[in-house]
């Protein structure tokens, strides 16, 4: 196989909303090149599966292209092509696959079908072109490092549509341990945010107004019980999380502010205050329990929209420290969906001994939109 680490690598991802492409050589990022549809899903306050269907379709030729032409290579140099085949929306995932697909087949490259999961597992591990660490979350993972040093490591991936706690034992080998039961993190935030006529998406809506609040008032510790919202399942005994009780709790405690109180631009970011204080706390609670429980593990890895949330980042990053993990951080620019975390999961797969698709026809690989991981 030779040298893994300089195997070029052309990764396409169009699972949700955003159409992605990147070129890799190993699990270095040359190029990360992104449309983003969310401009046109914004009047809708959510994502429209066939206006992002529509959106991949205008983007993905050109996106691609981009992401060749950025990165100084032509299709010919390429040894992978990877893209992902699930989980996500089933027409939006139709329009990477098939163009990948037909990518491959009249290129004759090898397929490489990736997790989106496992590309957000592994987006802290994505090196800049120079081979460099690209986040600064103090951990050494450069080239040459051996990664399996990190193993087991925990997963927590929070995102629009997924909050999973997973543990990986050895590279490629995933145990879901804790999942949501109903709505994902970023989906709570985003529809509380609606509730408040924010716009969309919400959460960073959200953490801008309770940064704001937060710094303008030295004493907003005191006022994280105000409006009795609750952690969402901090006493249920298992890893799992929900978000729909405490969604609906937000939309009667509004409703009743808004009919008592006519100074909405006072009590909403302090509402929002304790709303992602409460939000923190469960995802905390989950992780402390999940540490208890599996005391081999030696590092955790972020990944997913919602790790853009500072005080979300800081709780469980300090939990994680504080029990002696190492705490592996993505990029800014690899949290929220996009290719390159699609392609370092590619370097991954054939570093855990992929052999291709067993003699199946690149044109038979099909999408899995309710794709899990393990
Ligand atoms: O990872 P991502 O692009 O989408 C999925 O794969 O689902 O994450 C998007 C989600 C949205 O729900 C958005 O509201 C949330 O991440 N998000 C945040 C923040 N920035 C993005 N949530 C809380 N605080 C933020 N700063
Ligand atoms: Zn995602």
């Amino acid at each position: 196989m030779g040298d893994l680490n300089s195997k070029k690598i052309l990764a396409i991802e169009t699972s949700f909303d955003d159409t992605g492409a990147a070129v890799l050589f190993g699990r270095k990022v040359i190029s990360n090149v992104l449309a983003s549809s969310v401009d046109l899903h914004r009047k809708w306050g959510g994502v429209v599966p066939s206006i992002a269907r529509q959106a991949h379709l205008d983007n993905i030729e050109y996106v691609s292209a981009e992401a060749l032409t950025r990165g100084k290579v032509s299709i010919e140099e390429i040894d992978y092509i990877a893209v992902t085949y699930g989980p996500g929306l089933a027409i939006a995932l139709e329009v990477g696959l098939d163009y990948a697909k037909k990518l491959a087949y009249n290129n004759k490259k090898s397929l490489i079908p990736v997790n989106h999961m496992e590309g957000h597992f592994f987006s802290p591990f994505a090196l800049n072109s120079k081979g460099k660490v690209f986040s600064s979350s103090g951990v050494n993972i450069e080239s040459g490092i051996n990664v399996k040093k990190f193993y087991p490591i925990i997963g927590f991936l929070i995102s629009g549509n997924h909050t999973e706690l997973v543990v990986s034992e050895k590279l490629g080998e995933y145990e879901i341990i804790g999942e949501t039961l109903d709505d994902a993190c970023g989906e709570a935030f985003d529809k509380v945010a609606r509730m408040l006529n924010y716009g969309y998406p919400g959460g960073p809506i959200i953490n801008r107004v309770v940064k704001k609040y937060r710094k303008s008032n030295k004493r907003w510790r005191d006022d994280l019980d105000k409006f009795s919202l609750p952690v969402p399942m901090e006493h249920s005994g298992d890893l799992n999380f929900s978000f729909s009780g405490l969604k609906t709790a937000s939309l009667y405690k509004i409703n009743s502010l808004r009919e008592e109180r006519s100074d909405e631009m006072m009590w909403a970011p302090q509402f929002c205050n304790e709303f992602i204080h409460v939000v923190s706390r469960s995802l905390e609670v989950k992780l402390i329990s999940a540490i208890k429980k599996y005391p081999s593990l030696k590092s955790m890895v972020l990944g997913g929209g919602v790790v853009h949330n500072e005080i979300i980042l800081r709780g469980l990053s300090s939990i994680g420290r504080r029990n002696g993990l190492d705490v592996l951080i993505p990029d800014k620019r690899l949290r929220t969906d996009n290719a390159a975390m699609i392609g370092v999961a590619a370097y991954f797969n054939l570093l855990a001994g992929y052999k291709g698709l067993k003699g199946k026809s690149i044109l038979t690989v099909e999408r899995v939109p309710g794709l899990r991981l393990g």
